[in-house]
């Protein structure tokens, strides 16, 4: 760079610090390249700097990961430093970044961290300022290639954050071992709740696109992907759409991603032309394990099968009188000499087993607990009804010690205001992670339940889709982006979370960064109140959007929001002591007495658990229909709130962006006030009817 260039430089950076809009910095973004827009940094210093310690790279050859790699930095660099930086053999000269396993690197290998290395795992990584061969150099290395992958994305992501990069000593791994998106992608390209356009792969693919797809995840740690609905099409396991699955891994493979299918349980039957799908027949035993072979035939890295059955109508092992266990073990049975897995999915809600349906879960799955073969994960959602914006956790979790259990979680936004509403998911999920269940006493939070399985996961129904940026909303990427990173590790804060994601897709300004961390981190709570205050649940109606209290659903009770309320003159809430359905008892004490008793129920909780008058007597001390109505307004307010706190930042994100990010959050303000009135509306017509003393 010329003196002159440098000049101009620094005073366009003078210009920015001082406020003064600055067009290539601000200029108009899809949102397309979400977390890894590698912007040109502005401070020359801190670029010199960066430029000192990446002088050129040497990555694996004759690697798919370690081209990947290689083109990550290099394009990373060019952005953020406006240099093309060579790929080399060897470093020649200070400043070379050196990436690789000791099976793909000599130099990696002659380093002798080998044990250090495999203390680590194959994902894990160190990431290390040293000197090879007489030159200053960083080393990412990992025992495998997905390490080294992740070790990467680390590394630029410090850069992004422009933290230092000159003096590294850093260790790292992932505290969960499968960390899944599941998509529930129809074959013919729509999305079951899916909100950001049509599938990415089905019925084709733009290869690019699949193929940012994967950076993005490597770049959170995300290694699979389950392409298809759970509410399976039977068709995905025909040869054809088997091929097509085939060619999506391919594209995955170099980001270390593997491809999962969604198994309708009826498929012998249905594509295989046999008379039963009994799991304990010998002939339904032999195709699913031909079907095993076809696919690693295919896919040889393929991680094997989730499952729904026996669930909203899907077909199941109980069709024949079998258990849910006999039907996951033929599956896991035909995919265990490949080392495939099952995530047999416990979202089941059988009216027969129990009147509340969020205790038939527990009531079916803890007598199997020992009974699934070893490859066998029960993946169970965060709580016992259904991707609410409030649950308490799944009383599955500690109750299975047998079973290693998936926890699932909802990316997409079914309930929580899908494309429309900014709601940062990661406070709901971490007030998941560290519930206590008490499993084995105090301290056993869920996060280290599901860390201390034998076999350990995460799965995240996920929000992508064609729209250019991807998951419909500019926010919504924050959840992917959180998703990836709390799976990775459960303990890291949603608030260095929401910096890290805001400091890479917005910008640095402390002002900016510090107005959207509190937007994100209101977000989720605000939306809970306008709602779903004090515990009310399911209050949603139709296509899952407004909430419709008066909803009866004529196909099934415990589809209707009236179920779940019960508001009467006498008063509202679902009763779930021992005098009422008794699911307070499938949690440990001494959750069981505190949430058997109103006065010890969080407030949040508190109609989950407890039918009561309008005039009860809360905390605060105001009855709880004024406490009812004062959620409900606060919720309102908050969410207009959001709106006021994002105009302060016109001029200091791209404007096309911010006009986008507005109107979204316009509308989540009016949908909140809308939602508000109706709500109020319809309870006070039960509140004014209360017996009066
Ligand atoms: C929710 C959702 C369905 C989905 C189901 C599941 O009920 O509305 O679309 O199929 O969860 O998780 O299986």
């Amino acid at each position: 760079m010329t003196r002159r260039s440098r000049r101009l430089l620094a005073v366009c950076a003078a210009l920015v610090a001082a406020g003064v809009g600055f067009a290539v910095s601000l200029r108009a973004e899809t949102g397309y390249d979400l977390w890894l827009r590698y912007p040109r940094l502005i401070d020359l210093d801190q670029r010199a700097s960066y430029q000192q310690s990446a002088t050129a790279i040497v990555a694996p050859q004759r690697s798919a990961t370690g081209d990947v790699i290689a083109a990550e930095i290099a394009s990373a660099l060019r952005g953020l430093l406006g240099v093309d930086v060579p790929r080399v053999g060897q470093p020649r000269s200070d400043g070379a970044v050196i990436v690789g396993t000791p099976s793909t690197s000599p130099l990696v290998a002659a380093l002798g961290w080998t044990d250090a290395l495999s203390r680590l795992g194959d994902e894990g990584y160190v990431i290390r300022s040293t000197t090879v061969g007489g030159h200053a150099a960083t080393v990412i290395a990992s025992n495998g290639e997905a390490g080294a992958l992740y070790g990467t994305f680390h590394w630029l992501r410090l850069m992004q954050m422009h933290q230092p990069v000159a003096h590294l000593d850093i260790a790292e791994h992932p505290r969960l071992e499968r960390r899944l998106l599941n998509h529930w992608d129809n074959l013919d390209g729509s999305i079951e709740r899916g909100y950001a356009g049509r599938s990415l792969w089905w019925p084709d693919r733009i290869e690019q696109r699949v193929r940012d797809y994967a950076r993005a995840n490597a770049s959170i740690g995300i290694n699979g992907a389950v392409i298809n609905s759970v509410n399976a099409n039977p068709q995905s396991l025909t040869a054809p759409l088997l091929r097509q699955a085939a060619d999506i891994a391919r594209i995955l493979r170099p980001y270390r991603i593997r491809v999962y299918l969604a198994a309708n349980f009826a498929a012998p039957k249905m594509i295989g032309g046999l008379t039963t799908d009994d799991p304990l027949d010998a002939s339904v035993a032999r195709w699913w394990r031909a079907k095993a072979d076809e696919i690693y035939g295919l896919i040889p890295d393929f991680g094997g099968f989730v499952v729904k059955a026996n669930s909203e109508g899907q077909p199941g092992p109980q069709d024949y009188g079998r258990t849910h266990a006999d039907g996951a073990n033929v599956l896991a049975d035909a995919v265990s000499p490949h080392g495939g897995i099952v995530m047999w999915r416990a979202f089941v809600y059988d009216a027969d087993v129990d009147p509340d349906r969020v205790k038939r879960a527990y009531t079916e799955f803890v007598p199997l607990d020992g009974k699934f073969r070893e490859n066998v994960f029960a993946q169970v959602k965060n709580g016992p009804l259904d991707f609410q914006p409030r649950e308490p956790f799944h009383p599955l979790f500690g109750a299975m010690p047998k079973t290693p259990l998936m926890a699932e979680l909802q990316i997409t936004q079914e309930y929580l205001g899908q494309a429309n509403h900014l709601v940062y998911l990661a406070p709901m999920w971490k007030e998941f992670l560290d519930a206590d269940t008490y499993a084995q006493g105090a301290g056993s939070q869920v996060a280290k339940v599901i860390a201390g399985q034998r076999r350990t996961g995460i799965a995240g129904v996920a929000n992508t889709g064609r729209d250019i940026n991807w998951s419909g909303h500019d926010f919504a990427q924050a959840n992917w982006y959180a998703f990836g990173r709390l799976a990775w590790d459960p303990a890291l804060s949603v608030g260095a979370i929401a910096d890290e994601w805001i400091r890479m897709t917005w910008g640095h300004d402390p002002a900016l960064v510090s107005t959207i961390r509190s937007i994100m981190l209101d977000s989720r709570e605000a939306y809970v109140h306008y709602t779903m205050p004090l515990g009310l649940h399911h209050l949603i109606g139709g296509n899952h959007y407004a909430p419709m209290p008066e909803n009866t659903d004529p196909r099934r009770a415990d589809w209707s929001a009236t179920y779940y309320h019960r508001a009467d003159a006498s008063g509202i809430g679902y009763d779930r002591t021992r005098q009422g359905s008794g699911a307070v008892d499938q949690y440990r004490s001494p959750l069981r007495e505190l949430w058997s008793d109103p006065a010890t129920t969080p407030d949040q909780l508190l109609l989950w658990f407890h039918r009561l008058p309008w005039d009860y007597r809360m905390k605060s001390g105001r009855t709880l229909w004024d406490e009812l109505v004062l959620t409900y307004r606060r919720g309102a307010d908050e969410a207009k709130d959001l709106e006021t706190r994002w105009t302060t930042l016109r001029g200091q994100v791209d404007e096309q962006r911010y006009q986008a990010v507005l109107a979204k959050l316009r509308r989540q303000s009016a949908d909140a006030a809308a939602w508000r009135d109706a709500c109020v509306a319809y309870f006070r017509t039960f509140m004014a009817k209360q017996p009066r003393p």
